[in-house]
């Protein structure tokens, strides 16, 4: 049997898309379905899981790079159900973790992976190297710009739709005759 945790990263290259408010409600329905989850606070900058779940855990992923603390130290309980591992927010420090800082994260989780069914990776926006790292070490990657992406397509059918409708008026009123007739001359 296959023990392994899915690990998803939610990311984007946008800012403010909803990428926290997307993991923080998938760890959410995940715990709800009975399931073991962890959700990682990887905007490593920014962090802000914790906040937008109203709680103010003692210490978070810069503890473990700068302080010593175990990754046990750092798992958060919520009251949801599953466990967060939080980041700080305004160090600049951790936007500038060497790849073999994060190789000891993604390795110290490893160790949780008996007690995991999900690792859910909220990820900071862009394409800093620490958002590629993470998305790279995920099986799943969630693109967080679904919205965009609907209106996007939408705005592009409105306007195929308008030209054709267009092309369609300029037919009945014989301008595209004129037209042709413009170029034969
Ligand atoms: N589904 C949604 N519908 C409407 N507003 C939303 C939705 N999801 C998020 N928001 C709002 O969008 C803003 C940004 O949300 P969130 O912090 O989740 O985005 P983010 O992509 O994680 O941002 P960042 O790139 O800064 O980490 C918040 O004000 C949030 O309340
Ligand atoms: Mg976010």
């Amino acid at each position: 049997m296959n023990t392994l945790p899915l690990v998803i990263s939610v990311t984007s290259g946008k800012g403010g898309v909803g990428k926290t408010n997307l993991s923080v409600n998938l760890a959410c329905c995940l715990a709800l379905a009975g399931k073991r989850v962890v959700l990682l606070d990887a905007d490593l900058g920014l962090a802000n899981v914790d906040v937008l779940l109203g709680l103010t855990p003692p210490l978070n992923l810069f503890h473990l790079f700068h302080e010593g603390a175990a990754l046990s130290d750092i798992l958060f309980d919520t009251p949801h159900g599953f466990r967060i591992l939080p980041a700080s927010s305004g160090m600049s420090e951790m936007l500038t973790l060497s790849t073999g800082q994060k190789l000891e994260l993604l390795e110290a989780v490893d160790e949780l992976e008996e007690t995991l069914d999900f690792l859910i990776v909220d990820t900071g926006a862009g394409i800093h190297d620490n958002v590629v790292y993470f998305n790279l070490a995920a099986q799943e990657r969630m693109p967080h710009a679904l919205e965009w992406w609907r209106r996007f397509r939408q705005s592009r059918k409105r306007k195929r739709r308008e030209t054709r409708d267009n092309m369609k008026d300029k037919l009945k009123d014989g301008h595209g005759g004129e037209s042709e007739k413009g170029r034969a001359a």
